[in-house]
C-alpha cells in the first residue's frame, strides 16, 4: 500500500469518459478535485458521472482512500475557466480531443499560464508528447500518464516522458499515481504505441491471421485468451508465464526458444484492417452474441465481471 498521501489540488481537463473517471479516481483517493470542459452542460454530465462512480466505488468497497463518496463529492468542483482550472493544481490531467493539431495549440495555454510546479499529463492514447510539447517554456513538466479503459477497475497506468521530461517529472507522477491506487509503469523512452498497445496490437494481428487464413474461427479466437491465456495473464504477466512454464526463464529459452522463432518466423506480414472479407467474418460471430447496437449493454456486463475481478485481487492484496 502507498504511503503517499493525497494532498492538493487536481485539475481535470477533458470531463469526457476518460476525464470523469479521472476525477473519480482522485476524488475517492481524498483528492481536491477540479474539472474544467468547454461547456457548463457536459460539467453537469461529467459530475452526475462521477457521483455515480463514486458510489459504485463504495458499493463494492472499492474506494481509493478512506473517504465516502459523499465526502469525496464535496471536494469535486467544475469550471469553463481554464485559469481558473489551473490555479493551484499540483497536477493536471488532461483528456481532451484525441487530436495533435489540438493538442500543439492547447498545450501553449497550459504552458503560458501553468504555474511554476505543476506537472502537465496528458491521458492520449496515441499521440506521443514530443509531437505537441516541444517548444514550450515548461516542457520538461510534460508527459504521458495513459489510463486504460475502464481506469475505475483497471489500475494500470503507462507514464511516457518525452525525451525532455525531467526525472523529477516522471518520479512524481508515478508517486501521485500511486497515492490514488493506480499501477504506474514507466516507459524509460517514448515509443509509438507505448506499451499496452504494442502488446494488445501484436496479439491482435495474430487473431487477425487466423481468422483471415481460416485457421480458426472468432469466437474461438476469443476463447483461447479468455479460458486460456487471459486468467494466467491476470495473475502473471508473459515474462513470469515463460518463468514459471519452465525451470527459469533460461531453462524455458533453452528449451522453447528455437521452436518460439519458428512459429515466429511462419507469422505473416502486417494485416491490412480494411479487408472487408476479414471484417465480415469477424461481424459473423461477434454480432448475433454482443449486436454492436446494443453496444453500451455489453460494456456494462464487461464491467461487472471486471469489478469482481477487482474485488478479488483487492481481497488477495494484489
Ligand atoms: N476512451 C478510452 O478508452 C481511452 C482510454 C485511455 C485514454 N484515452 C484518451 O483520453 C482522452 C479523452 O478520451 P475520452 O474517451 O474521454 O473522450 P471524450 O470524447 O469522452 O471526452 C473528451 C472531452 O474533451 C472535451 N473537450 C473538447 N474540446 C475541449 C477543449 N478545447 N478543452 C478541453 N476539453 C475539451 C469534450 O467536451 C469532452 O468532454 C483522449 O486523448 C484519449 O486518447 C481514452
Amino acid at each position: 500500500m502507498s504511503s503517499e498521501k493525497a494532498v492538493g489540488k487536481i485539475a481535470i481537463v477533458g470531463s469526457g469518459l476518460v476525464g470523469s473517471s479521472w476525477a473519480t479516481i482522485f476524488a475517492s483517493s481524498g483528492y481536491k478535485v477540479q474539472m474544467y470542459d468547454i461547456s457548463e452542460k457536459q460539467l453537469q454530465t461529467a459530475l452526475t458521472l462521477v457521483e455515480k462512480n463514486l458510489r459504485k466505488l463504495d458499493e463494492h468497497g472499492l474506494q481509493r482512500g478512506n473517504i465516502s463518496a459523499d465526502a469525496a463529492l464535496l471536494n469535486v468542483s467544475t469550471t469553463t475557466s481554464l485559469e481558473e482550472v489551473m490555479k493551484g493544481a499540483i497536477y493536471v490531467q488532461e483528456s481532451a480531443l484525441e487530436d495533435v493539431n489540438f493538442r500543439i495549440e492547447f498545450y501553449k495555454k497550459l504552458d503560458s499560464i501553468t504555474e511554476p510546479n505543476t506537472i502537465l499529463a496528458s491521458s492520449t492514447s496515441t499521440i506521443p508528447a514530443s509531437k505537441f510539447t516541444e517548444g514550450l517554456v515548461n516542457r520538461e513538466r510534460c508527459l504521458i500518464v495513459h489510463p486504460v479503459n475502464p481506469p475505475l477497475f483497471l489500475p494500470l497506468t503507462e507514464i511516457v516522458p518525452a525525451p525532455w521530461t525531467s526525472q523529477e517529472t516522471i518520479d512524481k507522477a508515478a508517486k501521485i499515481m500511486e497515492s490514488i491506487k493506480q499501477k504506474p509503469v514507466k516507459l524509460k523512452k517514448e515509443v509509438l504505441g507505448f506499451a499496452v498497445n504494442r502488446l494488445q496490437f501484436a496479439l491482435l494481428a495474430e487473431a487477425w491471421r487466423l481468422v483471415a487464413d481460416d485457421v480458426i474461427g472468432v469466437n474461438d479466437v476469443d476463447l483461447v485468451m479468455s479460458a486460456g491465456l487471459g486468467p494466467r495473464y491476470a495473475f502473471n504477466g508473459p515474462c513470469e508465464t515463460v518463468h514459471l512454464n519452465a525451470f527459469g526463464v533460461r531453462d524455458y529459452f533453452r528449451r522453447y526458444g528455437s521452436g518460439a522463432t519458428t512459429v515466429l518466423n511462419d507469422m505473416g506480414i502486417v494485416p491490412d484492417f480494411t479487408d472487408e472479407s476479414v471484417i465480415q467474418k469477424f461481424e459473423t460471430e461477434l454480432e448475433p452474441k454482443m449486436s454492436s447496437s446494443n453496444i453500451r449493454e455489453y460494456q456494462a456486463e464487461r464491467e461487472v465481471k471486471l469489478v469482481e475481478m477487482a474485488k478479488l485481487k483487492k481481497a488477495m492484496n494484489l
